[in-house]
């Protein structure tokens, strides 16, 4: 038994013992002890009473000395408060110190719980998001900002990517948000002031479109220049024809790079009309283009379609059939002779898939991530000599990126390369005959 139990055991017996004392002297033994243990409790219901006190005072005062065990509970009730106060202290710090930082931060800081209703938020909130204290706090972040992006981010939206608008509060300043999952359930939302980028972006744009557009017009007569030389056969030195025919073949080149980038750059800049929801056959389109193909690449390769007549989607023709076009040139492009080029358009529960296989040069791992980058050419000697400029592809997942769909690119050096388009079951549309049963099979192959 530790010190202050003994004391106590002693004071209770001395409370009793001396009751009974006095209780004996005066011939009342047992009204003695009675009255000893009454006293002795009457202390025990003083020292409560003093605590109770205390903490209906919400801890103010300090607490009244006490001996015994009760001024053992006192001391650690105290050194409890004593702790707590100093944990408090910090916590409120902190809070301070993070309050105060994202005060400064130029960027909007919102802190949502699990329903997306607002938690807190900082000064630039209120600027950028047009939020205002304290009647938005509690409030649902989709009732307050209502740009159809932004909600529709916030519905779906990955942790990684970004949403771009204009702030709710001024048409002239462009936002870019991100959502990030932290702690349990709790969702932190940032936006940041773009507006100077995304005027640089439009400057770009537009410089490279107007270029585009200026040099059409000199290209178009130096080509009919040149045509016209060419016709002209026996005017002109016997020699100049082979310059003659390199200026046509560079001129041509120039037309489809200058053409290439002004596809570019409407589809950067306009968004996905309701008329260009409409229902492209894409089974014709591949029996087209594998026409084209076999043109192009006569017997020197193998090309296999296998495309399901039923299978049709809602978007815009033109866009997809240069997309669907590049990705056929870039496998017979690729492709060393006697290669196998085969061009797949199916369905499953995950959508419609436009798929080129090739048995091609393929493509080294550390390539595949900027493969979609405008001019990026993996080998540019080769590419180049191709008659390829490298833009094939950012025109492919521009058009992709309009229809809601993604590209997969798989490869391996040496042995080929896969390029999946893969378009959400939305989009995807059935003639009866794929209603009604199994669709069969359009199967095309030759050499
Ligand atoms: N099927 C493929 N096999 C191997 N490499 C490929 C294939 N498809 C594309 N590439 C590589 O990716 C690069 C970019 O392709 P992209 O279609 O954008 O440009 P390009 O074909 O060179 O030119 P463009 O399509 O503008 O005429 C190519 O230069 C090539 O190096
Ligand atoms: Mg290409």
């Amino acid at each position: 038994m530790t010190r202050p139990w003994l004391g106590e055991l002693f004071r209770a017996l001395l409370s009793v013992g001396a009751g009974g004392a006095v209780g004996m002297v005066l011939g009342r033994p047992l009204e003695g002890l009675l009255a000893g243990l009454a006293l002795y409790t009457l202390r025990h219901v003083y020292h409560l009473a003093a605590l109770y006190r205390w903490f209906r005072q919400r801890r103010k005062s300090p607490l009244p000395a006490a001996h015994g065990v009760w001024g053992e509970v006192f001391h650690h009730i105290d050194r409890l408060q004593q702790r707590n106060k100093k944990r408090k202290k910090k916590l409120t710090q902190y809070l301070k110190r993070f309050q105060q930082s994202t005060e400064a931060m130029p960027d909007a800081t919102v802190v949502l719980d699990e329903s997306g209703a607002i938690e807190w938020f900082n000064s630039a909130a209120g600027r950028l998001l047009g939020l205002a204290h304290p009647h938005d706090v509690g409030q649902r972040i989709g009732n307050l900002v209502r740009h159809p992006d932004f909600l529709s981010y916030v519905r779906e939206g990955s942790e990684e990517e970004a949403v771009e608008f204009d702030s709710p509060q001024d048409a002239e300043t462009r936002l870019s948000l991100r959502i990030i999952n932290y702690g349990k359930n709790k969702r932190l939302l940032i936006a940041r002031d773009v507006t100077l980028l995304h005027r640089l972006e439009t400057i770009r744009r537009d410089f490279v479109a107007n270029v585009s557009h200026e040099l059409k017009t000199p290209l178009t007569v130096i080509t009919g220049y040149v045509e016209a030389m060419m016709d002209a056969e026996g005017e002109y030195p016997h020699h100049w024809q082979r310059s003659l025919g390199t200026m046509q073949q560079q001129a041509a080149r120039m037309a489809r790079l200058l053409e290439d980038l002004l596809l570019l750059s409407r589809l950067e800049t306009t968004d996905i009309a309701e008329a260009d929801h409409e229902t492209v056959y894409v089974p014709a389109m591949v029996a087209s283009m594998e026409e084209d193909a076999r043109l192009v690449c006569g017997e020197r390769l193998t090309i296999v379609v296998e495309a399901d007549p039923t299978l049709r989607i809602r978007g815009s023709g033109e866009e997809l059939r240069s997309a669907f076009s590049n990705l056929v040139q870039n496998a017979v492009r690729y492709t060393a002779d006697a290669g196998t080029v085969t061009v797949r358009w199916f369905a499953d529960e995950a959508g419609a898939h436009f798929q080129v296989a090739d048995t091609g040069i393929g493509i080294p791992p550390q390539h595949l991530s900027r493969l979609t980058e405008r001019f990026y050419r993996v080998d540019k000697g080769r590419s180049a000599d191709l008659g390829g400029t490298g833009l094939g592809l950012a025109i492919v997942k521009h058009v992709l990126n309009r229809h809601e769909a993604s590209l997969t690119i798989d490869s391996e050096p040496g042995v080929g390369s896969t390029f999946t388009c893969s378009f959400p079951p939305e989009r995807v549309e059935r003639t009866a005959a794929g209603e009604a049963g199994t669709p069969s099979l359009y199967i095309a192959s030759s050499q």
